[in-house]
């Protein structure tokens, strides 16, 4: 293989991330305590539309105290697509809930609700929806049917920031959305999570477990099991840096998507993962779904010698040895079919349109 390129992704942080890094360094505020942390949250709040956000250390500690918040616990079943990042099945392993797995919608890739009303049991106690790629599930039926049930529903918006539909940001649809800024994500702090909800209590809720629950109310007394999840306010400070630029970033990256859009209409046998109508696609990854897994690898091996990096889908996680019981022997086969042709593309937003030319000119044998 050639040296990259063009890697799948590459963050932007020529905004203000080294002044206020530098101001975190010269004022000796580098840990979780320092002002970027609650400025970050306000403005993040502020950015998607909710009453009150809190920061933690990355987007999987970020589903856990999600799901300790709504008192997801030992016994519960959790509904959550089968094609997914590992971290959201992960996370209802950390609190002892039975992941219940469903396919996909084989247009959108994401969970398919048709799917979900068939898995509905006594046990149910919540649903994780997954925004994938950037893409939204479809939430609002989704919300709607847990209202109907009486479900939690949980948001995975880790890879979703600029995600929205019907004009409304992901995450405000459930009970609680949960962000991830890892260094590929649409704005990063390096490593780093985010929880909004619209119930001011359950944010409260997640920054008191994070912060090893101490007590409001007496000094080094903690009443609960708690956790350090908390965000430094060096990472907070990246994270403000970025989002002054989150519109920007978007409009970019969902440019780049239009883009590679244009260049590879007519190319057989390759489906673009298109934005769907009412929504807003945030291209957090420009992606394609191929004919087949021998064409899937044929084409990241070719796109690979001209030094472009590209990512194949997320196997899904019922495959993993770790979660495979809770399959019970069932197959998922459009997550499987999504897990063997899919292909993530370089969707950073420094991209160029002569890049994604070049990129597309290396499509063909
Ligand atoms: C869908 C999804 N959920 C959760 C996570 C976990 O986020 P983090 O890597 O910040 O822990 C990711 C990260 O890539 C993700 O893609």
């Amino acid at each position: 293989m050639s040296d990259i390129k063009y890697p799948v992704y590459r963050p932007n942080l020529r905004g203000n991330e080294s002044r206020y890094v530098n101001e975190c360094l010269e004022t000796n505020w580098i840990s979780s305590k320092g002002t970027f942390v609650g400025k970050f949250e306000s403005e993040f709040a502020k950015y998607v539309g909710a009453p009150a956000a809190t920061t933690c250390s990355n987007g999987t500690v970020s589903l856990h105290l999600a799901l300790l918040a709504l008192n997801v616990g030992p016994g519960d079943e959790v509904i959550v697509p089968a094609f997914t990042y590992v971290a959201s099945v992960n996370a209802i392993r950390y609190v002892g809930a039975i992941p219940v797995f469903v396919d996909s919608n084989p247009t959108t890739w994401q969970l398919s609700i048709a799917e979900v009303a068939k898995k509905v049991t006594a046990k149910t106690k919540a649903v994780m929806a997954v925004h994938l790629y950037g893409q939204t599930c479809a939430i609002e039926e989704l919300s709607a049917f847990c209202k109907q049930h009486n479900l939690l529903l949980v948001e995975d918006c880790a890879e979703a920031i600029g995600t929205r539909a019907s004009e409304t940001h992901v995450g405000l649809f459930g009970d609680i959305g949960s962000f991830s800024f890892f260094g590929n994500k649409t704005i990063t702090t390096g490593e780093g999570g985010m929880l909004v909800s619209k119930n001011r209590d359950i944010i409260a809720r997640c920054a008191h477990l994070k912060s090893q629950a101490v007590s409001a109310e007496r000094t080094y007394w903690h009443d609960a099991i708690g956790y350090n999840y908390r965000m430094t306010n060096i990472c907070a400070a990246i994270g403000l840096a970025q989002l002054e630029r989150v519109d920007s970033i978007v409009a970019k990256k969902r440019a780049i998507a239009m883009a590679y859009k244009k260049c590879l209409a007519g190319i057989a046998d390759i489906e673009f993962h298109n934005e769907q109508p009412g929504t807003t696609h945030s291209f957090w990854m420009v992606s394609i779904k191929t004919k087949n897994n021998p064409q899937r690898d044929a084409l990241r091996a070719r796109l690979a010698a001209s030094g472009i990096e590209t990512r194949p889908g997320f196997p899904p996680s019922h495959l993993f040895p770790m979660h495979a019981e809770f399959a019970r022997g069932e197959c998922f086969p459009v997550a499987e079919h999504l897990g063997e042709t899919t292909i993530n593309l370089p969707s950073y937003p420094d991209l160029t349109q002569s890049d994604v030319e070049f990129i597309c000119s290396r499509f063909h044998p």
